[in-house]
């Protein structure tokens, strides 16, 4: 049996979003032509817009189209003018926004004060606001942890924040994990900016968007034509902007029972698993992605059950995609307290909609067998 588990790796295209991309592939305009073809592509592009920012509650003015999340992250973080104060983040980040943070600090135009999350993965609001004093211009807080899936209180921390400090402050969320998965309201969150990633919801890869509050002033981060209003030079992927609209309504519409459904079966799951003797949960099981499980094996590599299971067909992942392979343990798991050979034992398996309850028993049969196999090694 092939069984694709690792959604938060990247998803397989929505099939609406396939064809819409397919359809605007065929045309040839470029947006900023004046010509029939040109203001056609020009009109889908903005009609994506348009739908972006309806699903995410803002105005169409506020969206600007980047080449996927780590653009979003790098271009919230480093060009939002927002002075040179301190900035205040988790030790859990996605890599796209602790990478661009260390290269800063590096580079000694800003000081960084990271906050470890609890040991159930989720941060205290009051930790965060309790930092973000008069000297910090940017608070970059996740929406959702790419391996342990633990939702954080964005709005919580929000209010914090800006009752504590000065309205200069802008609040920053990578929330490339979240949305299309979980209600994204950057309204009812609190957030002058917001990442996102269209290949996390059904979207192709290589295209996502970033949310800037108006009133934030966001200096360019790349030189040349005047697209996205001067602010995101290059002639845009209009086909994958206007797939990445249309699996971001379908993602969103489909939200409830999706989300319902999956976490049932990751539910199944998750009580397999914890059949087998010596095996741990991370992270809280409450505020959770509907899809995530990250656990692990006393005694066994997370690494070894990864490729145990993918010549038993089944894709999961070690950690994050990002981090394996990278020799070091996860950072996101030692943030929250584990040790290194704790943190070298995780595996993470994220399921969707389009996952079965054939699908998550075999998983779990597999996984039986690869731990007491791996253990008797
Ligand atoms: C939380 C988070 N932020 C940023 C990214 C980077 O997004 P992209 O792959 O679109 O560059 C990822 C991708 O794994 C992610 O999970």
């Amino acid at each position: 049996m092939k069984v694709y588990a690792d959604h938060a790796a990247t998803t397989p295209m929505r099939e609406r979003a396939k064809a819409a991309m397919i359809e605007c592939l065929e045309g040839y305009g470029n947006p900023s032509s004046i010509h029939t073809a040109g203001r056609l592509a020009a009109m889908k592009l903005e009609s994506a817009r348009k739908e972006v920012a309806e699903l995410l509650n803002c105005r169409p003015a506020e969206i600007y189209f980047t080449s996927g999340g780590t653009e979003a992250d790098n271009w919230a973080i480093r060009a939002a003018r927002y002075g040179a104060g301190r900035v205040v983040t988790s030790a859990f980040e996605h890599h796209a926004v602790l990478h661009t943070l260390e290269a800063m600090e590096r580079e000694g135009t800003r000081k960084i004060t990271r906050i470890n999350p609890e040991p159930d993965g989720i941060l205290d609001p009051e930790k965060v606001a309790a930092e973000a004093d008069g000297t910090t211009n940017l608070v970059s807080v996740m929406a959702a942890n790419n391996e342990i899936g633990a939702l954080q209180p964005i709005a919580e921390i929000s209010r914090a924040i800006k009752k504590s400090s000065r309205s200069l402050m802008v609040f920053h969320t990578d929330a490339v994990q979240a949305v299309g998965h979980v209600p994204v309201d950057v309204q009812k969150m609190g957030v002058d900016m917001l990442s996102l990633s269209a290949h996390k919801f059904g979207g192709p890869r290589g295209v996502g968007a970033l949310y800037c509050r108006s009133g934030v002033t966001l200096d360019p981060f790349l030189f040349g034509g005047g697209q996205e209003r001067g602010r995101r030079p290059g002639t845009e992927n209009t086909a994958a902007i206007v797939a990445m609209a249309v699996a971001m309504r379908e993602a969103c519409e489909n939200m409830t029972t999706a989300a319902e459904y999956t976490r049932r079966l990751r539910d199944k799951l998750v009580d397999r698993i914890l059949e087998i003797p010596g095996a741990n949960i991370n992270g809280s099981m409450n505020n959770r992605l509907p899809g995530n499980i990250n656990c692990r094996f006393d005694g066994v590599e997370g690494e070894a059950v990864v490729i145990m299971l993918d010549l038993a067909g089944v894709c999961v992942s070690a950690g994050s995609a990002c981090t394996s392979g990278s020799g070091e343990p996860s950072h996101v798991l030692t943030a929250m307290g584990q040790t290194r050979r704790d943190a070298y034992g995780a595996i993470r398996i994220t399921l969707a909609e389009t996952n079965t309850e054939a699908e998550v028993e075999y998983i779990a049969d597999q996984l039986a067998a690869i731990v007491k196999d791996l253990r008797r090694k």
